[in-house]
């Protein structure tokens, strides 16, 4: 016990001549801070390193090797599936000092940035030069970048931009050796080898460590507009999205608030104008004025057919932002329902084909009907992408037993249609224990990587059913 103290304190003396005596700790109420994100999964670190370069990382990591402690990456700590939770002990390694934009390529439609940049920072710099970086994730004000591509994010534009697995050309990353290996290219395009980019997009951490990565980026679109369609029936909304694709249209974004989300929001910020109704779909639709004009005539017919009680086309900036700050409130407002209760994030995500997506509605409304509880369900119902959040009173054991029993029959439910337990929020532990359904045969090939790259299992162990 006392030769592992010491060798403890050794391993600190080392990290601590790497990054420096500001930048580690392993006071008590900061490794508190480090033992969440906003998941309900716990695991406290050893130690907190805030390394500021790749050869830092590097020299972390080949220390974590030689004492065969984990080492788990960590950006702003926004995730919701314990992806960053260091359920296994170790030293937790915080990028939010990487955070400088390094290249603004223009010519070339890219941008280089170490991984601690916030999302919403990036665009605000692009966007001076007319351009974006088009993954847009609800928690934009927070989220990093690094965090974005270890957990595969996307968020509200994915319809027509697609996702961070999309974006990313060309990254720099600290393999568990130690050693920095550079992946991609920045070419637009490359037939080249392996895809490794892609292997370590949504690789959460567990093959490494992101330093630095180059993304392709787009011209802000010249014009954008947003219907908002009121239906009584939350089939009938889930059928409208089904109905928009095979109409031949792609909105660069469709959400949906049901009639749970839409009254908290409407008790959590009264001024905002919505009508109460069983389900509402937000269409945003981009590109030139004309196009933009026809797009939005084109939906507005399609939910008239498809049942919708009320159109509303935003035509002002003002109703825009109001619409928009309508949907990014929804998971704040959630806790205005009962303020004996708050929400848990699980069973977050699920994600099915556009065809089963009403089925999916349903399924999610009979299995709260079940249990008796108010399920807010809202998200990215264009891309499939529910976010059927579970609102409960944390200090009532029973209502943490019926939390685990509904999650559970969510997941469930949208892999038996055809999908998967999470769009865009990761595996982490949340999801570990569906990999084996979710994946198949396709597991053990990760196991695979996971071990031929990390032999000593050093890398965020314990997540992803690795
Ligand atoms: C959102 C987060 C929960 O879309 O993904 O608000
Ligand atoms: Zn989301």
């Amino acid at each position: 016990m006392q030769k592992e103290a010491s060798v403890r304190e050794e391993l600190f003396e080392k990290l601590k001549a790497v990054v420096g005596e500001e930048n580690i700790s392993r006071d008590e109420a900061v490794l508190r801070v480090y033992s969440y994100d906003v998941s309900p999964y716990k695991g406290q670190p050893e130690i907190v390193v805030r390394p500021s370069n790749a050869s830092e990382i590097s020299e972390i990591v080949k220390l974590a090797n030689e004492y065969r402690i984990p080492v788990v990456p960590r950006g702003a700590g926004s995730g919701a599936a314990g992806g960053a939770v260091p359920v296994s002990g170790g030293i937790v390694v915080e990028l939010t000092r990487m955070n400088r934009i390094l290249e603004i390529d223009i010519k070339n439609l890219q941008v280089v940035v170490e991984p601690g940049v916030v999302h919403a920072n990036l665009n605000r710099e692009l966007a001076k030069y007319g351009f974006f970086f088009p993954v847009d994730p609800g928690s934009s004000e927070m989220a990093t970048i690094g965090g974005l591509i270890s957990n595969g994010g996307s968020g509200m534009r994915s319809v027509k931009y697609g996702v961070t697995r999309d974006y990313v050309m060309e990254l720099e990353v600290v393999l568990p050796s130690g050693k920095i290996v550079t992946m991609g290219s920045k070419a637009p395009k490359s037939a080249s080898g392996y895809d490794l980019v892609r292997l370590f997009v949504g690789a959460e951490g567990t093959l490494g460590i992101v330093t630095k990565a180059r993304l392709k980026i787009l011209p802000l679109p010249k014009s954008r507009a947003l219907v908002l369609s009121a239906f009584d029936d939350l089939e009938k909304a889930g059928k409208a999205v089904v109905n928009t694709f095979s109409a031949g249209l792609v909105p660069s974004g469709i959400e949906i608030l049901d009639r749970t989300a839409i009254e908290a929001v409407k008790k959590y910020n009264p001024e905002i104008d919505i009508p109460l109704v069983e389900a509402l779909l937000l269409f945003e639709v981009d590109g030139t004025p004309r196009g933009v004009k026809e797009e939005v005539e084109t939906i507005k017919e399609v939910c008239e057919k498809s049942g919708a009680v009320k159109i509303d086309v935003a035509t002002s900036k003002e109703r825009f932002d109001q619409l928009w700050s309508a949907r990014a409130m929804v998971g704040a407002a959630t806790t205005a329902l009962n303020p004996d209760c708050v929400r848990v994030y699980e069973a977050e995500d699920v994600t099915v084909p556009i065809s089963n997506v009403p089925r999916m509605l349903l399924k999610i409304r009979e299995i709260g009907e079940k249990y008796g509880m108010n399920i807010v369900t809202f998200g990215h119902i264009g891309s499939g992408n529910l976010h059927p959040a579970l609102v409960i009173n944390v200090l009532d054991e029973s209502e943490w037993d019926k939390l685990w029993k509904i999650s559970e029959e969510i997941q469930t439910s949208a892999i038996e249609l055809g999908g998967t337990t999470t769009g865009e929020h990761g595996v982490g532990i949340a999801r570990a224990k569906y990999m084996e359904r979710e994946h198949g045969e396709a597991l053990e090939v990760m196991r695979t990587i996971k071990r031929a790259l990390d032999p000593n299992n050093i890398m965020n162990p314990g997540k992803m059913a690795l």
